[in-house]
């Protein structure tokens, strides 16, 4: 499908329920924990390099600091099938058997996408064969004798793999067939007596592969045959939430567990370390035992802590094998301090809508409730509930109406001057939401989009945040005889589900592809764009993301710049026919520089990555990259770098705990808000954790997003281990990111001289929302590995 950034996806787990004949919960260092738990353990089936579950055959260790890392090491078990890979675009039956003569295939590096070599832009089937030997000494020299595991790195999208002419496994099917397209890290067990196998003779591996679109093929970097590990089946789960203690300590539960009857027995060592000097603060070992069905649990309390984040390493060491796991994490904090009691308003400065249109605006505002609302200048056709704080109706006459809230409470009174332009610019500042994606995936559901609605309005509204966004997997499998698009049995009513939106002052986004399907096999609307542009006003719909995926199937193979426009211009042909303001969301990648006509052709904002993951590699490659793009950010038009990575995220079924670090949080969060990218948070919103709230809920860094100038930050400053990002503000003020690029602590001097922020002396923290003391012209600022300080500077 598309993503040039990262190999790695978590690979499923299923859900045990701790609470159920858990063999310990005995360990404690401080005070409560089994009330609070939550979630089980998970079991691995599959493993990928550096995601949630690795094996680690060795004694040796070597251990990487990836917050949620697992290590390896070199292994006597396994064979690289890393190279002599051929390749044939096309497709044949004739193919997956042992005796093909694949002497004329091309041959093809498998650690990068077709596309990359000699194949570009090219969608639909492809082969690719391997001869290897697989030695029987590997089972010999393995503690378990009876699978091995073929991993393939990232298959992108579905796959069958044959091994010597037989079936041996297939994810997902042709675009479209089986809803469960989806690039990713693939792995497929088998049994060692599979008759499939020839142990020391020559064995051929053949993969018919199914691309929907952008990249696609084997890539990645995990590419081997192993011997199935102990490790192989267990899962060290850390996706429960910490919890902050009275004395901002803090607490977690944390569960071993696995699918395998075997009974597991070892040591669990616990280790906390200070990131900055590297020294180990606090180190235990426990005795564990767990099995199928019966994990062993185990819960810490840490006591108070600075302000930053520790590294907490857990370590399971099995006593049969001496298999060891090693899994990394970082211990939240919060910067972001409480709301005061008293009224603030909060949100951007600045709304557009076009004239004749439905009008809702939420002023999001903070303080004690009851709040009351009420406001000056408001143009003819308006009305505010002044105790909802939404305002409703539609305004005929163009124009820029200078307008000025009014919130109070018992404890004061704030106001705040706004301005609602009508005009024909809707999208002033960025958007700022929810997509179910990153959390949910193709499983989005009614109820799961009701819940991020009612989270949105009782935690996050007041803070500016305002779209539901529903994503993929919403769709019909087939349209009405009359062509019209339906939902599907999971959105028994999207028009009830929009009109509840609506009630909470909220706006409801959905999905869709210019091609005949979405990247997730669902109907797309080609051909069917006046129809669906009018299905979209009729449900109320005030967002629209519109994903290039199987379009790649009606361009021509190598689009003209034209081309790569059309389908945007005929939807939003289609939109410009209907009496709504809806949000245009482009979602292509990047293609023909987006940025360079995403505005002309009516986009509020364009994709200019591939798609984003939880890692640091995928976010901080994406982040940092946002340069050429820059300069066309304006109030309407912004580049869009994907989707947040923060909370409970998990594309499908099963979530777990990003896998950024703290500080690469804060990060992830400063950097987009500097490059005024559109926030769509893509976590469960029923599982928003304290320090996750405590990232989204910062008015200030939201402020520097929601700036009404609408420019970007631009890289002022990249160093080896660190870089600059200023972003000019409507106030002629500048915010400033210094951000840690390395593994390490740094402190770092920004030279104000040097920046061209000569004259900027106010200088203030916006996460903590407290002024910094120069020190003459420079400001030394000490920053956390992969982590953030964010200044607002002023004259
Ligand atoms: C593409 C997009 C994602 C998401 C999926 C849905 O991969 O880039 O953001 O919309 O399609 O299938």
């Amino acid at each position: 499908m598309k993503n040039l950034f990262s190999v790695t996806h978590p690979c499923p787990s299923h859900e045990g329920n701790p609470e159920h004949g858990a063999f310990n919960n005995n360990h404690k260092s401080g005070g409560l924990c089994a009330s609070r738990l939550e979630r089980g353990g998970g079991v691995c089936l599959t493993n990928s390099p550096f995601g949630w579950c690795y094996r680690a055959t060795i004694k040796i260790v070597v251990l990487m600091f990836l917050v949620v890392a697992f290590v390896t090491g070199a292994t006597a078990q396994g064979v690289s099938i890393e190279h002599g890979w051929q390749f044939a675009k096309g497709d044949s039956s004739q193919w997956s058997s042992p005796a093909y003569n694949d002497l004329n295939w091309k041959q093809i590096d498998v650690s990068k996408p077709w596309e990359e070599q000699g194949y570009p832009q090219y969608d639909g089937f492809g082969w690719y064969r391997l001869h290897f030997v697989l030695p029987s000494s590997i089972k010999e020299k393995a503690f378990l004798k009876d699978s091995i595991r073929i991993n393939l790195g990232v298959v992108d999208d579905n796959d069958e793999v044959y091994l010597n002419g037989k079936l041996i496994g297939k994810y997902g099917g042709r675009g479209g067939d089986i809803k469960t397209s989806q690039y990713g890290p693939r792995s497929y067990t088998l049994a060692a007596n599979n008759p499939a196998i020839l142990w020391d003779k020559e064995n051929v591996l053949a993969i018919r592969i199914f691309d929907t679109g952008g990249d696609g093929g084997l890539y990645g970097n995990n590419h081997n045959i192993n011997m199935l590990s102990l490790m192989d089946n267990v899962t060290i789960n850390t996706d429960g939430d910490f919890y902050f203690e009275e004395n901002e300590g803090l607490s977690k539960t944390i569960f071993l567990s696995t699918g395998s009857n075997y009974v597991y027995k070892g040591k669990l060592t616990f280790k906390v370390t200070d990131p900055e000097t590297n020294t180990v603060v606090r180190e235990g070992t426990n005795d564990v035992l767990f099995t199928a069905g019966k994990p062993f649990n185990y819960t810490f309390t840490i006591d108070k802590l600075p302000k930053r984040s520790y590294r907490l390493t857990y370590t399971f060491t099995e006593e049969k094998s001496h298999d060891m796991m090693v899994k990394n994490e970082g211990t939240p904090y919060v910067l972001t301090p409480y709301p005061s009691a008293k009224p603030r308003i909060n949100g951007p400065d600045v709304y557009g809508a076009r004239p004749g249109n439905p009008f809702l605006y939420l002023i999001p505002a903070t303080g004690k409730q009851p709040l009351t609302y009420s406001a000056t200048g408001l143009p003819d056709g308006l009305k505010l509930d002044s105790k909802t704080g939404i305002i409703t109706g539609t305004v005929a006459q163009k124009g820029d109406y200078a307008v000025i809230f009014t919130v109070h409470n018992r404890l004061g009174t704030k106001t705040k001057k706004f301005t609602i332009k009508i005009g024909d610019v809707i999208g002033l500042t960025p958007a700022l939401g929810w997509n179910s994606w990153n959390a949910f995936g193709l499983t989005v559901n009614d109820q799961k989009a009701r819940v991020a609605a009612k989270t949105m309005t009782d935690k996050l509204s007041a803070h500016g945040w305002n779209y539901v966004n529903l994503d993929d997997g919403w769709e019909a499998a087939q349209r009405l005889a009359s062509g019209e698009i339906t939902p599907n049995q999971k959105f028994p009513d999207m028009k009830g589900l929009t009109d509840y939106v609506h009630s909470l002052g909220l706006k409801m986004g959905i999905y869709s592809s210019p091609g005949p399907r979405t990247c997730g096999g669902y109907l797309g609307s080609w051909q069917h764009e006046d129809q669906d542009a009018k299905t979209y006003g009729d449900w109320g719909i005030d967002y629209l993301k519109y994903d290039w995926c199987s379009y790649g199937e009606i361009a021509p193979a190598h689009p003209s710049l034209d081309e790569f426009k059309k389908p945007y211009q005929v939807m939003r042909a289609s939109l410009n026919k209907i009496p709504r303001d809806i949000m245009f969301s482009f979602c292509q990648y990047g293609m023909g520089d987006v940025w360079k006509w995403g505005a002309e052709v009516g986009g509020n904002s364009w994709r200019s990555t591939g798609d984003i993951e939880d890692t640091w590699q995928s976010m901080s490659t994406i982040g940092f990259n946002q340069i050429a793009d820059g300069p066309y950010a304006q109030p309407g038009h912004f580049n869009d770098p994907d989707m947040l990575v923060v909370g409970k995220v998990g594309w499908g079924d099963n979530q777990h705990n990003s896998r950024l670090s703290p500080d690469e949080q804060y990060t992830h969060i400063s950097l987009w808000s500097l490059l005024s990218a559109p926030l769509l948070i893509g976590c469960d919103m029923g599982k928003l954790d304290r320090f996750t709230l405590n990232l989204l809920t910062n008015d200030e860094v939201i402020a520097i997003d929601q700036d009404a100038l609408g420019k970007e930050a631009r890289q002022s400053l990249k160093k080896e281990n660190y870089q600059v990002w200023i972003k000019d503000l409507e106030d002629g003020g500048k915010a400033v990111g210094v951000f840690n690029t390395s593994d390490k602590y740094q402190t770092i001097t920004l030279k104000t001289s040097e920046d061209g922020l000569k004259g900027y002396t106010k200088i203030r923290d916006v996460w903590q929302q407290k002024y910094l003391i120069a020190d003459g012209n420079n400001l030394t600022v000490k920053v956390a590995p992969h982590g953030v300080v964010l200044v607002k500077l002023s004259k």
